[in-house]
């Protein structure tokens, strides 16, 4: 189990339960756009603090991610030991792909409208400085269900234990509180996996449909989600991460799927589960969870402690010398925002956003 995390690297809120709705943008900077980037850092938690005080209760938990291309644009300095481009998987049957991403903005909530707001006034402000490259909109469906039917994130750690799975410890202690978050969008095949019967499927998972109860070791195949996906390290612990996966789905497009979200204090961690699933362990048997869910996504971020966004790092390029697409200080209401979602924030009350 990693070391403990020590008490001044207040973590951004990624410990927190799964919610009943969720948000997650994966975006490109495009090139001259880092400055303008940088510029909004410090207003994110203000973002967030002006909505969550209007609606409480609400839960709205953001957290924001960095990938490792877009570390160095941005900052200068020491950079996260584990961070590093998402590692692509061809196993026999199933491919894991990297896509593209600079920034990882995973917005929760018990209501979409609030995190569609915080959304709303970044990406208003951001202009066109970024560009969102996959948008999706998750769900709790039923008692926390997938939409292959199975009870997910029963087996999440929690308290200490979570802490200690999600959040970098002393190891790095410049970037303590920190967590790695590995992203993958995948789509079900429903049909083919609605064409099993209940205890096939329950063979696929480990655990029962009904009422999600783990099968034992004498029963579980080699090749179920659960066993591929529980690890132990030499030391006999259990090597955890912490998910935050949410259903989506859209009856227009024919796309069903889950939307897996891992945080981990070690990269390592989430890739083995990775390597286990995609490519066998041992080598060939694979995750029979494949065979009905597609990878079609797949990058991995380093989101920050909470203090790190007041005063970043200095940028890598000596200021007054960046190049902006559009002022970064341009006002919300005025600002295009070219993500072809729209900004339909109503600004109500909002912040003092062009005076900064
Ligand atoms: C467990 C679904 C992808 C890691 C589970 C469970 C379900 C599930 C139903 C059992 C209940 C629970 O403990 O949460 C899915 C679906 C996925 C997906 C539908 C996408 C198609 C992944 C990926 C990873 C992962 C990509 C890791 C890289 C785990 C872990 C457990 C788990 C660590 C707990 C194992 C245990 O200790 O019992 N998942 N999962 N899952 N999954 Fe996934």
């Amino acid at each position: 189990m990693p070391a403990a995390v020590p008490e001044p690297a207040a973590a951004q809120p990624i410990l927190t339960p799964l919610s009943t709705a969720a948000l997650i943008l994966v975006v490109t900077i495009e090139p001259g756009g880092e400055a303008a980037v940088r510029d909004v850092l410090p207003d994110l938690g203000a973002f967030a603090r002006s909505i969550d005080f209007r609606f409480p209760g609400i839960g709205l938990a953001c957290v924001t991610g960095f990938g490792s291309d877009a570390w160095d644009r941005l900052f200068a300095g020491p950079r996260p030991a584990g961070l590093h481009p998402f590692q692509e998987l061809h196993g026999a049957r199933h491919h894991a792909p990297t896509t593209p991403g600079d920034l990882l903005l995973h917005i929760r909530g018990e209501r979409m409208d609030v995190c569609y707001e915080w959304a709303a006034r970044l990406l208003g402000r951001l202009g066109g400085a970024v560009k969102v490259v996959d948008e999706t909109q998750g769900f709790r469906y039923l008692d926390h269900r997938d939409l292959l039917g199975f009870v997910d994130g029963t087996e999440n750690p929690v308290g200490a234990d979570a802490r200690a799975a999600a959040l970098v410890g002393s190891a790095d202690p410049d970037f303590a509180g920190g967590s790695y978050v590995i992203v993958q969008k995948y789509l079900h095949d429903l049909a083919g996996w609605n064409a099993l019967s209940t205890e096939e499927q329950e063979r696929v998972i480990g655990r029962s449909k009904a009422d999600d109860v783990e099968m034992s070791d004498a029963v579980k195949p080699a090749n179920s989600h659960v066993a591929l996906n529980t690890l132990t390290a030499p030391d006999g612990s259990e090597r955890e991460i912490l998910r935050a996966n949410m259903p989506f789905g859209s009856f227009e497009q024919g796309q069903f799927g889950t939307y897996f979200i891992g945080y981990a204090a070690d990269p390592d961690v989430t890739e083995q589960m990775l390597r286990n699933m995609f490519l066998g362990s041992p080598p060939g048997t694979y995750d029979r969870i494949l065979d009905f869910s597609t990878a079609v996504t797949g990058t991995l971020f380093y989101a920050p402690c909470a203090d790190f966004f007041d005063a970043p790092p200095p940028s890598p390029v000596p200021s007054g010398t960046e190049s902006l697409p559009q002022p970064a200080s341009a006002p919300v209401a005025q600002a295009p925002v070219p993500t072809g979602a729209g900004d339909g924030s109503l600004h109500i009350g909002s912040l003092q956003e062009s005076a900064q």
